[in-house]
């Protein structure tokens, strides 16, 4: 406690700085507000070292007072929980929800008027704060002041990708030094000096801006919320909340994966029992043969989505036990530059050649859905005005998931406003946010639900729309097509510690055949490389099934390619997608993750086997690991995919070792992982 100058104290309420703290239920997180200065802050500490030194709370905005300079705190409440909740699907069945927290109150010592409350929740995987602002009437808000100050930030490396970026979210990590991060997406994670990793983001995303970090001093990250296309970063008709800030923090880099705190900031489901409707599991889909310039999206000789092309992929699916097929450039508006022509796209109009009705009779005698594909180009106006007439068809026609596209680079994003003029927005722009939501709920009414590309980040909203079944929001595998740089060999060991943290992604694994020519409309704009394809071995396209979680799954391959090999695609086959349990086990940021998940009982699965997928960057690497997350007492069959001596994902990708073998949880397995390669391992109950 520090005594205040003797003219400041007659101005103040509190004549002293007041801390007020709260501890996670483990002791070993410390979270405090303070007033040091009359400025509204907090502070971390994590096993008695701070983490986070004395960080700025407050905003700025057009009109009203700023909220920040002359607060002081007091203590409004403390809550605790300590319960469980199931997900429908999920990571984890069961998710445990235990925290303490701490209600306190800023307000301006001129202006008792002029206050907000910010709420903390204190868990052992970390922390989320999250403002409430009452108001009469609207606000805009020019400025979130939210800091994160790290201690000893010249020690400590980030590995971040920008924010409010050209390409949206796809992009491929950075690893700085913390004091070298610009302006950086979320979640940004970050190694401290001490080993101590730490990855900050937010929570419940709803009716706000996104948040950017953007370095200032050395070490110190502070909010930058996407503006709208007028300027201001968020505008509220009255009192608000915004999203939860979060903090992870753990000892090494797997307990980052190993936590559910955005889960658990998020309110529980809205949809009630959604068990007849949400369905996860594996796709096929007329998608990579567009990518790679097989077929084209528009109409034409090569257009991919005919009814007899999709009859086929239906009867492929059919026989290997997928739920769907996902046929893009169904619809009209893709001919010409469809990046360029959103307001072209029709969203219930067919080509020609693809007959809607024939494809989908002939699914449901056959077991497999169409997946239905709604491509934007980032048209947000020109969708919602068709968005409710094409889920009905969808609805009518059976579907029950449906992907979304929203290509549009930057700020670029249409909306046209209430006087009819065009707005251009960003991805996590304020209006975009709602837009996605109100989306994801439109298509709920339907019992559809929806896989969004090009999406806002996660923040966890799956819990409370559980029909958010899966989004991509990261460079996915499309890159490696042959028509980008394609995805370096660290990118899903950067992926597995980052993007990861915040939901499931739709990667679309599982590339078999590697020996399509090396460019194939690749440019220099996108940075040529030596190798235009997956940076790959074939065991790693396995291991990806378990490593990036999803509760769907795409055999991204063309069918033919799976056909001529037919023994790793065994595992594509017996991968399930919805899990009891997840376990990450080892690994380092950008370096390599190892992780193992039990199979839910669900349909054909009975709910006995686990399985495990390693992956290492482009050094090969010998890892060791422990049995012990097998069920005590039990003999399993471990299927293990792994490189050959001979793989080498230059010359050889295609080297697979398949073995089986008798374990249980007292083993200890030595597997070798080839530069840019992986392992896949089935342990099957016995
Ligand atoms: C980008 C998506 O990520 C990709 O999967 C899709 O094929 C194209 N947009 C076209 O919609
Ligand atoms: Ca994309």
């Amino acid at each position: 406690m520090r005594y205040w100058p003797i003219l400041l104290t007659s101005l103040s309420l509190n004549a002293f700085a007041t801390d007020i703290s709260v501890y996670s239920p483990d002791k070993n997180i410390k979270f405090t507000f303070s007033d040091t200065d009359d400025l509204a802050k907090y502070s971390v500490e994590y096993k008695g070292e701070t983490v986070i030194s004395p960080s700025k709370l407050g905003f700025t905005f057009e009109t009203a007072k700023p909220m920040y300079r002359d607060f002081n705190v007091k203590e409004i409440s403390r809550d605790q929980q300590d319960t469980r909740w199931e997900q429908p699907w999920g990571e984890d069945r069961i998710v445990e929800n235990k925290y303490n927290e701490l209600t306190v109150q800023f307000s301006d010592i001129h202006d008792a008027s002029n206050k907000f409350n910010v709420t903390a929740r204190v868990y052992n995987d970390g922390i989320g704060f999250q403002y409430y602002v009452p108001s009469e009437g609207p606000r805009a808000i020019t400025r979130e002041l939210t800091e994160f100050t790290l201690v000893d930030s010249h020690k400590a490396t980030a590995y971040w990708i920008p924010g409010q970026g050209y390409e949206r979210y796809e992009y491929l990590y950075n690893e700085t030094p913390l004091q070298q991060v610009s302006k950086a997406n979320t979640p940004i994670t970050i190694k401290m000096g001490n080993g101590v990793h730490v990855a900050i983001h937010e929570a419940a995303l709803v009716d706000y801006a996104g948040m950017s970090l953007n370095r200032e001093k050395l070490g110190r990250l502070v909010a930058d919320l996407s503006p709208r296309s007028d300027g201001i970063k968020v505008r509220k008709s009255g009192s608000f909340k915004t999203p939860w800030r979060t903090i992870q923090i753990g000892d090494n880099a797997v307990d980052l994966i190993n936590s559910h705190l955005s889960l658990n900031l998020n309110e529980p489901n809205k949809l009630g029992d959604v068990s007849s409707w949400i369905n996860p599991g594996k796709y096929i889909g007329i998608w990579w043969g567009m990518h790679i310039q097989k077929y084209t999206w528009g109409s034409g000789e090569k257009h991919g989505a005919t009814t007899e092309n999709t009859i086929k992929y239906m009867d492929f699916a059919a026989k290997h036990g997928f739920d769907g097929v996902l046929v893009e450039g169904w619809n009209t508006g893709w001919d010409g530059d469809w990046i360029a022509n959103s307001e072209l796209f029709s969203f219930t109009q067919s080509y020609p050649d693809f007959d809607i009705k024939k494809v989908t009779e002939h699914g449901k005698k056959i077991g497999v859905k169409l997946i239905g594909h709604h491509e934007t180009s980032g048209g947000i106006s020109n969708y919602e005005a068709q968005m409710e007439a094409g889920f009905k068809l969808y609805q009518d026609m059976g579907v029950e998931q449906i992907k979304t596209g929203y290509v549009a680079h930057g700020q670029n994003l249409k909306r046209r406003d209430e006087n009819g003029i065009m707005r251009y927005e960003f991805t996590d722009s304020q209006d975009v946010v709602n837009h996605f939501i109100h989306n994801v709920t439109t298509a709920a009414k339907y019992q559809l639900s929806i896989n969004t590309h090009e999406s806002v980040k996660d923040t966890g909203l799956r819990r409370t729309y559980p029909n958010w079944i899966a989004r991509e929001s990261a460079r996915g595998q499309e890159y490696s097509a042959g028509w980008a740089a394609p995805n370096p060999p660290s990118h899903i060991p950067y992926l597995a510690f980052t993007r990861m943290l915040s939901g499931p992604m739709d990667f679309t694994p599982g590339i078999f055949d590697l020996d399509y020519p090396s460019i194939k409309g690749g440019t220099e704009e996108h940075g040529l490389t030596e190798i235009m394809r997956p940076q790959t071995t074939i065991a790693k396209q396995l291991a990806e099934y378990v490593v990036i979680y999803s509760p769907i799954q795409m055999a991204a391959d063309l069918p033919e390619n799976y056909e001529a090999k037919p023994e790793p695609f065994q595992f594509i086959k017996d991968v399930p997608t919805d899990w009891e349990k997840s376990v990450a086990l080892q690994g380092e940021v950008g370096d390599y993750v190892v992780i193992a998940r039990k199979e839910k009982k669900h349909r054909h699965y009975s709910g006995n086997d686990w399985y495990l997928g390693a992956i290492t960057n482009e050094d090969s690497r010998t890892i060791e690991i422990d049995l012990g997350f097998l069920d005590e007492g039990v003999q399993y069959e471990a299927q293990i995919y792994k490189d050959g001596n001979q793989a080498d994902w230059r010359t050889n990708p295609y080297d697979i070792d398949i073995i089986k073998q008798k374990v249980d949880s007292r083993v200890k397995l030595k597997v070798k992982l080839a530069a840019a390669g992986g392992a896949a391992i089935r342990f099957k109950a016995l």
